[in-house]
């Protein structure tokens, strides 16, 4: 049970088991209920819940009633766990867990050291290599990182029990006036010498992200924070060769986003994002583009968001049940009582793939952001 607001701590929330419930619990729980929307047998699920207290280290043992360990950017919370699903037409959803491994490790340089640390071990237990990784340490890893992250590791949780792992890293860890540099020297090093060039004109760069472990075609993704964007300006965004036409991102950032309204609230408005996907280093072009819409931002309350995630799916001729079913298992509040559970939309086209949505779904361990209020 979620409570709005901060739990106290006078009165930890006790498990079914009697003991004093842990972040490792509470996620855990959630994702094994996940695994069985997603389609993942009970020993994948079995798995996947031992990965993840894996991946969390010792703050999966946490009471819950204690607050978040280092304030992770993670997820407005400070979760550090957030998870998603990728919907395509005609196929079980995948899902997906974002975690921060070294949450808890005291500062973000011994976070980073402790993500990197479990990266490898990771790839050491599945037999992947981590060189493209290592070819980068220098770059993202400095003696003194600066915020808001050191490193964060996605599993994409398949059938098999060896999920797809991705690894993001942050260009502003040598402070943001260097995140375009970084990025750029990045890129050059995994043989990306044009793809810098190709980004579009942004904000700030967010996130450096890589495809590590046994992908068909592993990427290099780049993110970029758009902060007043329109749909209009929403659909010029994409430099993907042969990617959306501008009236499907114009109706997708419409449906997500809904009017340009009039929602007040005390929260600085958090941006849309872009990210484009480099895998072959030929032509210089992205074959991927995914716009997020951070949809908490654009929403009263959570059942509003569900609603838009719901048309968005209906459009794109995809099943409304495992959505339903997937909020259902991370949460047993009224959406109407919070806002952020569901925090990003997405709509992802990947060369030679049919357009995928994507809806992430917080963990809300430590608090419920409550609904927003109308402007006058
Ligand atoms: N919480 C951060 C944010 O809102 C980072 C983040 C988590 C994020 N999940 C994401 C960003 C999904 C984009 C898409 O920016």
């Amino acid at each position: 049970m979620i409570d709005l607001g901060l739990r106290s701590p006078a009165a930890p929330t006790v498990g079914h088991t009697g003991h004093t419930e842990t972040l490792g619990d509470h996620t855990t729980r959630q994702l094994l209920r996940l695994c069985e929307v997603a389609g993942l047998g009970p020993a994948d699920a079995i798995e996947y819940a031992r990965v993840l207290r894996r991946v969390l280290g010792p703050v999966a043992d946490r009471p819950l009633h204690l607050p978040s360990p280092d304030g992770s950017f993670l997820s407005d919370d400070h979760t550090p766990v957030e998870f998603s699903l990728s919907f395509e037409a005609g196929s079980v959803p995948t899902l997906r867990v974002l975690v921060e491994p070294g949450c808890g490790a005291g500062d973000l340089a011994r976070g980073g050291r402790e993500g990197l640390r479990t990266v490898r071990e990771l790839a050491r237990r599945w037999g992947f290599g981590t060189e493209r990784l290592d070819l980068l340490e220098d770059l993202f890893f400095p003696a003194a990182p600066q915020g808001p992250l050191a490193l964060w590791c996605a599993l994409e949780l398949r059938p098999g029990g060896v999920p797809k792992v991705k690894v993001y890293l942050n260009p502003a860890a040598s402070g943001p006036e260097l995140a375009g540099a970084t990025v750029r020297e990045a890129l050059r090093r995994l043989g990306h010498r044009q793809a810098f060039e190709a980004l579009p004109a942004s904000d700030r760069i967010l996130f450096f992200a890589l495809d590590l472990g046994d992908w068909d075609e592993p990427r290099v993704k780049v993110y970029t924070a758009h902060q007043d964007l329109s749909a209009d300006g929403a659909a010029g965004l994409s430099r993907m060769v042969d990617g959306p036409g501008t009236a499907e991102v114009e109706a997708f950032f419409k449906a997500a986003a809904g009017e340009p309204e009039s929602l007040a609230g005390p929260y600085g408005r958090r941006p849309f994002q872009a990210c484009h996907a480099f895998t072959e280093t030929a032509s210089g072009r992205p074959g991927g583009f995914t716009l997020y819409v951070p949809v908490r931002e654009h929403a009263r309350h959570d059942g509003e968001a569900l609603e838009r995630a719901l048309a968005l799916l209906a459009r794109y001729g995809i099943d409304r049940e495992q959505l339903l079913d997937s909020v259902d298992a991370v949460t047993s509040r009224r959406l109407e009582e919070g806002l952020g559970l569901i925090a990003y939309l997405a709509l992802a086209h990947q060369r030679g793939r049919p357009p995928r949505l994507m809806v992430y779904i917080s963990s809300e361990a430590y608090r419920v952001r409550p609904p927003a209020l109308l402007a006058a």
